[in-house]
């Protein structure tokens, strides 16, 4: 489930690849507040009780899926691990393993979310966009702001606010943070940013346990 070391079909790769109740109870309850409730920052509002659910129960994420990735395309032995995805790309569950002094790149998410600390700390910076994005390959960014999470606490996604960002763990192992967003995460393609330099630079992280749709396919996505 949380590796790719066996046979694959379409089915093994979309819907629940973690099946637990702690899981189907937070997609059950994101696909019914996002039939009830037509915007977006009143939408993750409401979701914050069922996704505190799910970060404050144990024994519902396998070992496999929390471990770091030596072929991570985000470097550093960062792991991805889808634990759910829609099959039409609305939706996605993921754990994201931070090894322990590692950060991930500077990156967007493009769609809206909530993601919250599982196990460990990390100290998140969030950025700020200056320049109007209307160059694909520069952006201006500044520090808008630094804060240090642990276990149980969350934070929303609403692009274009905040969407900009890194982690670094700070506890003294991987940090596990748990991911849903309004997307294939993994497989769109999104923006990894040098701040220094203002680049800007496609990125698709890609999951460790399930792969991506043709690069074809995935261009609708980008953003
Ligand atoms: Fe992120």
């Amino acid at each position: 489930m949380c590796d790719l070391g066996h046979a694959h079909s379409h089915d093994q790769h979309y819907g629940f690849l973690v099946d637990a109740p702690e899981i189907r109870a937070l997609v059950d309850e994101t696909i019914r507040l996002r039939a009830a409730i037509a915007d977006d920052g009143a939408r993750v509002e409401a979701l914050r009780p069922a996704f505190a659910r799910l970060l404050a129960a144990d024994g519902w994420l396998p070992d496999a899926c929390s471990r770091p990735d030596d072929t991570s395309r985000m470097g550093g032995g960062i792991g991805q691990y889808a634990l759910y995805r829609a099959d039409d790309g609305s939706l996605c569950l993921f754990s994201l393993v931070v090894p322990v002094g590692a950060s991930t790149p500077v990156h967007d998410h493009l769609a809206w979310g909530l993601v919250g600390i599982y196990r460990g700390r990390q100290d998140e910076t969030v950025y700020r966009r200056l320049d109007d994005g209307r160059d694909p390959a520069h952006a201006r960014l500044e520090i808008a702001k630094r804060q240090e999470l642990g276990r149980g606490e969350l934070y929303t996604l609403l692009p274009p606010a905040d969407d900009i960002h890194y982690v670094r763990t700070i506890s003294e192992t991987a940090s596990v943070s748990i991911h849903l967003l309004a997307n294939d995460t993994a497989c769109v393609w999104r923006h990894r940013f040098e701040p220094e330099s203002g680049v800007v630079t496609p990125f698709r992280s890609g999951y460790a346990n399930a792969p991506c749709p043709a690069e074809a396919d995935a261009d609708g996505a980008r953003g």
